[in-house]
């Protein structure tokens, strides 16, 4: 298993590098993630905006196993169904 984030100002790449440092799973920025085996477990971090979680996409191909949306709202907006189903 791995963790790959997406992240602009740097919170999001804190929050991966705290998990991989807790978990001792290696951490990959989503522009390396061709380092990543398309059926490798991952766990993918990245920074929400306009209620859509950037760089998600980017991984559609591989195992995304846990999604964890990083923003300043206090809960997920619009709702968590709705980025949920972005
Ligand atoms: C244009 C823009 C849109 C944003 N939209 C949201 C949002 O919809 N929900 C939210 O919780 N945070 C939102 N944020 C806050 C960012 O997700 C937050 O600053 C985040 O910590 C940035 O992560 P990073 O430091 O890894 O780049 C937005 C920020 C920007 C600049």
């Amino acid at each position: 298993m791995v963790i790959v984030y997406e992240s602009k100002t740097g919170f999001t790449k804190r929050y991966a590098d705290m998990l991989a440092s807790k978990t001792n799973l290696k951490v990959f920025p989503v522009k390396e993630r061709s380092k990543v085996g398309k059926d490798e477990e991952t766990i993918f971090l990245g920074w929400m905006k306009a209620g859509k979680i950037q760089g998600l996409n980017k991984l559609r191909n591989y195992n995304v196993k846990a999604v964890c949306g990083l923003g300043t709202g206090r809960t997920a907006e619009p709702s968590a169904a709705a980025v949920v189903a972005k």
